[in-house]
């Protein structure tokens, strides 16, 4: 048995099923992803019902969560995948994914790159005029899709916006004589187009404006088969302090009449597609972790952990912000709360998952669990200071328990230094 010191977001989901935190770290040991087969199924089912239009494919975008179990169940929920590298490709396929269900969203890619995708038929999007010309020499008479910058960013911090006129992404608007002069010359087709305005919106303000400009400026191109409005569909971080998720729901209405609408000025129907990443996997997924001690130093508090920036990167590259839970296993806890700075164990002062937070006093063994971690978690995970990464657990449907990526070892740390 053990109880909570603070946090519900794992009671209210019921997120370890019949097994506990202090039973997976036994098992598989500290630090320690783990998924919930439910959540990431729920999420991936409220993005497919985003909108009643019929012509809608959602893409879970590959970068945030790349693990072959979890794919194989985008695959099953019947969503297709955007990727953005020759290895995203390769896992993709891996699960299963016909060539046409990929969608392949490169920026600066090289020419092994663009050939990967050709030769497995896999649609590419180029998003710089000499991309597209680089494209149009390996592959002429052959369908394509171009990013455009829609002229709007949004997102957490400045290195996740992609839109707007402080990005390398995208092809501007008022290149598009360029972009068609470059079609028409090598025979290409443009299928597409797409725009990705940046990760994690809560206001849809935002992405229905970019998404305006950017229908409009559809209308100039005649070929299209569809329009991908790109991701960044927020989730609520600060769920501790109350705050309230997307609303779908008025996202949803928007789209319906912004897609039917579209179609009676071009003339036809066409698909609609989004790209969301962070929104399907991160509520999924969190982190287990084992508390190592407190420290003062002058007027902070440290709570030490094992979980360093090799495990979980977002906060030291973005200021992010994950809520968190303490779980133990002593009898009388002290609940009095005050704040202090949660570190991991890397050689760098830098190291600090939360600044500030209000916790209680916590002992070694205690376990911290971060929540909110499914998404651009393991995928940016490293094994700096010679730290093995991690491995992940899913907690399935059936309340199993299953293991979906070995611990790495000292030996994988070795194995290619020849
Ligand atoms: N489509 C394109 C073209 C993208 O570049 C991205 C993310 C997505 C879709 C999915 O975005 P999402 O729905 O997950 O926001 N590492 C950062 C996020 C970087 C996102 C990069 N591109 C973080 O941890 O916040």
């Amino acid at each position: 048995m053990y109880s909570t010191l603070i946090g519900n977001y794992t009671k209210e989901t019921n997120f370890f099923h019949t097994t506990n935190p202090f039973e997976l770290l036994e098992k598989y040991s500290s630090p320690l992803y783990v998924y919930n087969e439910d959540i990431f199924r729920s999420k991936l089912r409220q993005i497919k019902n985003l909108v009643k239009y019929k012509n809608f494919i959602p893409h879970y975008s590959v970068k945030a969560n790349t693990n072959i179990h979890l794919l194989k169940i985008v695959k099953e929920e019947g969503l297709h995948v955007d990727t953005m590298s020759p290895g995203e490709i390769f896992m993709a396929l891996a699960a299963g994914f016909d060539p046409s269900e990929l969608f392949y969203i490169p920026n600066n890619a090289t020419i092994e790159d663009l050939n990967y995708a050709i030769e497995r038929g896999v649609l590419i999007s180029v998003d710089s005029v000499s991309q597209l010309q680089l494209y149009a020499k390996l592959n002429p008479n052959s369908n394509v899709a171009v990013r455009f910058n829609p002229g709007v960013g949004a997102g957490h911090h400045d290195k996740v916006v992609t839109a707007g006129k402080k990005t390398k992404f995208g092809v501007n608007m008022d290149e598009f004589e360029t972009v068609k002069k470059i079609i028409a010359e090598n025979n290409l087709n443009l299928v597409g187009i797409n725009q990705h305005i940046g990760s994690l919106f809560m206001d849809n303000n935002a992405f229905i404006e970019s998404t305006t400009n950017l229908l409009d400026f559809a209308k100039s191109f005649a070929s299209l088969e569809f329009i991908d409005l790109g991701g960044g569909f927020g989730i609520p971080y600060h769920k501790q302090s109350g705050e309230k998720p997307l609303d779908l729901v008025d996202l949803g209405i928007k789209l319906d009449e912004m897609f039917n609408q579209f179609n009676a000025e071009y003339g036809r129907e066409i698909c609609f597609q989004i790209e969301p990443g962070r929104f399907i996997s991160c509520e999924a997924g969190i982190i287990l972790g084992t508390v190592t001690g407190l420290k003062q130093n002058a007027h902070t508090t440290y709570l030490g952990c094992d979980i360093g920036f090799n495990v979980l990167a977002r906060p030291i590259m973005y200021d992010s912000y994950h809520d968190i839970e303490i779980y133990t296993q002593r009898d009388q806890p002290d609940l009095i709360k005050y704040p202090m700075n949660v570190v991991g164990n890397i050689c760098e002062s830098g190291d600090i998952i939360a600044k500030d937070r209000e916790l209680p006093h916590c002992h070694y063994g205690d376990i911290i669990a971060i929540m909110d971690a499914g998404a651009y978690g393991f995928a940016m995970s490293s094994s700096y200071n010679q730290r093995p990464r991690t491995a992940e657990i899913l907690i399935t449907s059936s309340g199993d328990e299953k293991v979906i990526r070995r611990r790495e070892t000292f030996e994988n740390l070795i194995e290619n230094m020849l």
